[in-house]
């Protein structure tokens, strides 16, 4: 496998990929947590609240430094917070959307403890070096036009022995895998297009998870890129699954 990120219909290079990206995300954002609910049957809220429990114990230490990349509308910082104890430090949650984030933003109001909506580029994060205990991304790393960048920045922000989490789909094999690649390539292309009212966006789904790695390639690639402890664990038949990988402890 020879790719290197996300490419949207009509991208040329990696500029134009993430500017293609983010006018998808822009202007699906009205109907983004419907078309999530309804397309997943709601699993999508399962495996939120699976992929946050996986970090409590990180999550439970009130001082703790976390960002949750790609937070889009939210729904992973959402299950993030039930983790932290009041008085926490607030959560970063970070998109280069601005009408996605919006909508996180008003999930995050007047929440103690609460998450801090950051208008960013994945890979360009206007945050320190070594001063994240731990980065989550739901659903965010496949939409990046260079993987491995996006995973070297998320090593550079975090501390020694921090650690990240990402969440995202996979193709599975088998039965299962032949059912699930109709759904994925025609069924939710159409009832995408049924519910935005638009063809590009939900087409760009199934394209997208198609040309991510999978698990064996991804998890070679968080090991070159420096990463310790580097696993996989699939969710529901392997249709999904979280990423799980630690920056080395020494300096
Ligand atoms: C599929 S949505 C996932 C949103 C949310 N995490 C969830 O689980 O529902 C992917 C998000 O990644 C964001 N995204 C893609 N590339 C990005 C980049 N380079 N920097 C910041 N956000 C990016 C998009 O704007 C979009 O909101």
């Amino acid at each position: 496998m020879t790719t290197t990120g996300a490419k949207p219909p009509g991208a040329t290079d990696e500029a134009s990929a993430a500017l293609a990206v983010r006018q998808i995300f822009d202007s699906i954002a009205p109907r983004y947590d419907l078309l999530n609910h309804v397309l997943s049957a709601n699993v999508d809220r399962l495996w939120w609240r699976r992929a946050a429990r996986r970090f409590r114990g990180i999550l439970s230490d009130p001082d703790a430094a976390i960002l949750d990349i790609c937070c889009g509308t939210g729904d992973m910082t959402m299950a993030l917070l039930k983790h932290r104890p009041p008085g926490a430090q607030p959560i970063l949650a970070a998109d280069f959307s601005r009408a996605m984030l919006s909508r996180g933003a008003k999930k995050f109001a007047g929440r103690d403890p609460g998450a801090v909506p950051i208008e960013a580029d994945a890979l360009h994060l206007p945050l320190e070096s070594a001063s994240l205990d731990l980065v989550v991304s739901a659903f965010g790393l496949r939409n990046l036009a260079n993987y491995e960048a996006g995973l070297s920045e998320f090593h550079r922000v975090l501390k020694p022995g921090g650690q990240l989490g990402i969440l995202d789909f996979s193709e599975p094999g088998g039965l299962i895998g032949k059912a699930y690649a109709v759904y994925f390539r025609r069924v939710l292309p159409a009832i995408g297009r049924a519910i935005c009212g638009q063809n590009g966006a939900y087409s760009y789904l199934p394209v997208s998870v198609g040309s991510f790695p999978p698990p064996e390639e991804m998890l070679a690639l968080m090991r070159a890129v420096g990463y310790e402890q580097c696993a996989w664990q699939p969710y529901t038949f392997g249709i999904a699954g979280l990423y799980t990988a630690t920056r080395s402890a020494v300096a």
